[in-house]
């Protein structure tokens, strides 16, 4: 098994390129499936996730290529309406292929997505939202089974602004007939894209970037082409590791989607420059500890939790980290705390007392996420860390070595 090796305690400088966000381009990659024709997607980071999803297209009976950061969709073989267990439980964002096959197809067979490494993680609202739009829906050996003759618009109002549910019920509803009102709508970037990207295909989606969606059911949807927008989730990564580690400058990056997350860095003391499409942090001589609450856009993201508490843990004193989001996504802390990081969890709130130093040992990667929170320490620790398990980061960080190696960081990949 691939282990990552970083020598801690190196200044690390200069300038990083961020990458396509890997949670766009996995709901636009299964939106070509609503209708057949040609697709060009631009700026796709090369990650485990976005292969995983190709392959899960090529189940459907779709055709694609991938090649310098463009993937190549072909959807008009596809014929097999199916995402199989083995695949989606690799990935939970396979389960957005639910709301483009029953819309283009009537019916649809997806395996329920099982828990991840911090606990259950229901999909109830994507289902109740598809019985609402007319879908019948039966559960057989871990399948949702779901079968519509015809999808109707109704309103839909979801508990909790989920990204997944708004994604998939958005794709079931632009050709339904009639009109969907999706209310308190996930308005992440990233589905705020993907709207973007149903409305290029000829969908009538109003209010996109807001937490009501209305849409307006189509008959035709043709093929688009589209450039992913960059990832804030690493691009956060990487300032967070620049405001531990040296002077940072990260390129490609749309600052209003991270808005949140310099401010609370400036808080901590941290310098940020902010241009039109880069951002440039130097790190304070002493580390304030800050509270820090998530929330769901524009709040401060939870897939930036972990990294803020690897941060947090060698702040110059005691700091609250709250995930209302997901009350249990600590898994970073048990492996934090063989680096020496000083942090108590309670239900969803983590008490950290920031110490001088951490210092290198093995650890271990259990999310994508937690696994950045691992790097960042890892980069600040004295002495050597072994990161067991990087498949996880594989998922989600395109070329994260290659790219800290280029700031100057002790870091190798051996198998
Ligand atoms: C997306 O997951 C992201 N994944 C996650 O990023 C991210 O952490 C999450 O949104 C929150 O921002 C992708 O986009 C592929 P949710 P998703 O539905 O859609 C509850 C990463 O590291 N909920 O917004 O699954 C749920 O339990 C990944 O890139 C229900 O109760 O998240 C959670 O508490 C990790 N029922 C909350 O809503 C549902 O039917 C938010 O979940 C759906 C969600």
């Amino acid at each position: 098994m691939a282990k990552i090796i970083i020598k801690g305690g190196k200044t690390l400088n200069g300038e990083v390129k961020i990458s396509g966000a890997k949670n766009a381009v996995l709901p636009i990659m299964s939106a070509t499936l609503l209708c057949p024709g040609k697709f060009t997607i631009y700026n796709v980071p090369d990650l485990r996730d976005t292969r995983t999803m190709m392959q899960l297209l090529e189940i459907t009976g779709a055709k694609t290529s991938f090649e310098n950061g463009t993937v190549w969709v072909d959807t008009n073989n596809v014929n097999n309406p199916e995402a199989p267990y083995d695949l989606v439980k690799t990935m939970r964002a396979s389960f957005y292929v639910l709301g483009p096959l029953i819309s283009r197809f009537g019916k649809v067979q997806v395996s329920l997505p099982g828990g991840c490494a911090w606990g259950p993680r229901p999909v109830d609202y994507h289902l109740k939202g598809l019985e609402k739009l007319g879908a019948n829906l039966d559960l057989e050996g871990g399948n949702i089974l779901a079968e519509a003759d015809e999808l109707i618009g109704c309103d839909i109002h979801f508990e909790f602004p989920s990204v997944g549910a708004t994604g998939n019920l958005a794709m079931a509803a632009v050709r339904a007939k009639g009109i969907t009102r999706l209310f308190n709508c996930a308005k992440e970037p990233e589905i705020t894209q993907l709207c973007e990207f149903l409305n290029i295909m000829g969908a009538n989606i109003k209010g996109i970037g807001t937490d009501s969606l209305v849409i307006e059911g189509v008959k035709e949807l043709n093929h688009a082409d589209i450039t992913v927008i960059p990832d804030r989730i690493e691009a956060g990564t990487f300032l967070m590791a620049g405001a531990l580690n040296g002077e940072i400058k990260i390129n490609n990056v749309i600052p209003l989607h991270l808005e949140k997350v310099t401010n609370k860095l400036i808080e901590t003391g941290c310098q940020i420059t902010i241009n039109d499409d880069s951002i440039s942090i130097t790190p304070p001589e002493n580390l304030k500890s800050v509270d820090m609450t998530t929330a769901v856009f524009p709040g401060f993201p939870t897939d930036l939790q972990a990294q803020w508490v690897a941060l947090m843990s060698l702040s110059d004193s005691s700091s609250i980290v709250t995930d209302i989001v997901y009350h249990d996504r600590f898994s970073h802390i048990p492996e934090l705390a063989r680096l020496g990081a000083n942090i108590k969890v309670e239900k969803n709130t983590a008490f950290i007392r920031g110490v001088d130093q951490l210092v290198g040992a093995p650890v271990m990667s259990t999310d994508i996420r937690a696994s950045a929170a691992l790097f960042i320490a890892a980069l600040a620790a004295k002495g050597e860390t072994e990161i067991s398990r990087i498949y996880h980061i594989d998922r989600g960080y395109e070329k994260i070595e290659q790219k800290f190696l280029g700031l100057g960081a002790d870091i190798r990949r051996v198998s």
